[in-house]
């Protein structure tokens, strides 16, 4: 078994959509009949590299199941290759509030405990050749239900290595009085951290900061008990970070980013994708238009929204911005304001959710307004395009303080969002020298982290090693 598996490790997985057929139908060939359980957490930003990962395993021969809650549920139907398992979680509110997201992430898990040992045990009754599961890095009962039920686990952290070793690195900062987060310390190093500042910590109200802490050691015993780590990043970016993980966590640990390069084309979207823009875009001057999305989760309040539609539009460059529902809060569905239409008619658009791979691929575009959530900056710095980091909560700030001061590709948008220093930031990076500088930096950044990605690239090597590790269990 294991020299057929090292057999497809030696192909390489560049122009992988063209191979996809071919090697689904060399594995089933080669009698690989191994079967991978994988259990995304239930938000897009979490979603994506999970099924991105489960498209990556079923290229390399192994059969899938996805465990998905009826919370922002998975629909089976656009990933017909793969069995599906519908955990009834009892989710009942929709409304995520991003401050709030330890409570959240452990109300899921006290959901989902239960109804997931009784589908995991039936699951195992029912079928044979199950090798392992791969579940999120904050899914730690569920992890734990596995153990219980004699089921190998691996952590999939969709997040950066960097983020993850601010986990690892909370106790001590908390321990160092690091928390509450001080505004006048706020462009202070944080010296246990670098190169994080005081700022770019993740902030937690004092009387969330427990729920957090009983979340951040929760996670990692559920990463320390599994028998391996895969990262959603390379070493072009975060060869450091990586390198001191292995050096903290006495587990496996694979870096196989970026994800989204290794696999085939694939409907991961709970949205549907407004796929007009880009015919919009093919009407657009080469590296002209600045694409504007805060992800999945992030919201402005209503004066912010005024003040960037006012900034995009007053900067004359061309731009494709996403508004999706409850991009503003406390409301689904906003309206543009005033005259906004007319103005930016022809040189502007607006969609509630694009394709944003294509888009970031597209020739038109030019520059990425971007929060930094980390599957928008691996993207980003893979189309080799220049940002704007406007980061909101959670991760974001650390990741827009790589783009800013480590790869140096991006320009900061700090404190009160105003239409003018909106405008005059949007020309820095798409007309002035400024943006020329990112550009060039990008250019090298975006080469390098292609080298990752070759047959002996450090990606391609660690998704080997996965593999193999995988067929050792
Ligand atoms: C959340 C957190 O905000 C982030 O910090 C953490 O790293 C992951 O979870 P999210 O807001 O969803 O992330 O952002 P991001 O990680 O960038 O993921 C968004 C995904 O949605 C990306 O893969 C992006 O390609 C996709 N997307 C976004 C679209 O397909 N269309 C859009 O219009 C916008």
């Amino acid at each position: 078994m294991t020299n057929l598996i090292s057999l497809i490790n030696l192909i390489p997985l560049a122009n992988i959509e063209v191979r996809t057929q071919q090697l689904s139908t060399m594995s089933g060939d080669l009698g690989i009949n191994r079967r991978i359980l994988l259990f995304p957490l239930p938000y897009q930003g979490h979603i994506n590299p999970m099924l991105e990962l489960a498209s990556l395993l079923h290229l390399r021969g192994f059969s899938i199941t996805i465990f998905h809650t009826q919370f922002n549920s998975i629909d089976p139907t656009k990933h017909p290759s793969y069995d599906f398992i519908s955990i009834i979680d009892g989710t009942t509110s929709n409304h995520f509030e991003v401050n709030n997201f330890p409570s959240r992430f452990v109300e899921h898990n006290n959901n989902c405990e239960q109804p997931f040992y009784d589908s995991l045990r039936k699951y195992l009754s029912d079928n044979k050749g199950v090798t392992c599961l791969v579940a999120d890095l904050h899914w730690y009962k569920i992890h734990a239900v596995a153990k219980r039920l004699g089921v190998v686990s691996l952590v999939l952290r969709t997040g950066s290595a960097a983020s993850l070793r601010w986990f690892t690195s909370f106790p001590v900062l908390r321990a160092k009085g690091y928390y509450p987060l001080r505004e006048s310390e706020k462009d202070e190093l944080v010296t246990e951290l670098p190169p994080y500042r005081v700022k770019d910590l993740i902030p937690m109200d004092k009387c969330r900061i427990d729920d957090f802490a009983m979340l951040v050691e929760r996670d990692i015993e559920a990463a320390k008990n599994s028998s391996g780590i895969i990262i959603n990043t390379f070493t072009a970016i975060e060869s450091d970070e990586i390198q001191k993980l292995h050096q903290e966590l006495s587990v496996p640990i694979f870096s196989i980013g970026p994800l989204h390069k290794f696999t085939s084309q694939f409907q991961s979207s709970l949205l549907p994708q407004d796929r007009s823009c880009l015919d919009w875009l093919d009407k657009q001057a080469p590296g002209s238009v600045l694409y504007v999305s805060f992800g999945s989760l992030a919201s402005l309040n209503y004066e912010e929204f005024v003040e960037t539609a006012w900034g995009l539009a007053n900067s004359r460059q061309p731009f494709l911005w996403v508004v999706r529902p409850g991009s503003v809060c406390g409301t689904e569905n906003v309206s543009m304001p005033d005259g906004f239409d007319e103005e930016i008619r022809g040189r502007g658009m607006v969609v509630a959710w694009a394709p944003q791979l294509e888009v970031l691929a597209h020739d038109a575009v030019g520059g990425f307004w971007t929060h930094n959530g980390w599957n928008s900056t691996l993207e980003g710095i893979w189309e080799g395009v220049p940002m704007i980091c406007r980061p909101f909560f959670a991760d974001q700030m650390g990741n827009a303080r790589y783009v800013t001061h480590v790869w140096k590709v991006g320009i900061e948008l700090e404190g009160k969002l105003e239409r003018r220093i909106i405008e005059k930031t949007v020309r820095s990076l798409m007309k002035e020298k400024e943006g020329s500088e990112i550009r060039e930096r990008m250019r090298v950044l975006r080469k390098n982290a292609s080298e990752c990605t070759k047959a002996d690239g450090s990606s391609h090597l660690a998704i080997n090693k996965l593999v193999n590790h995988i067929l050792s269990l």
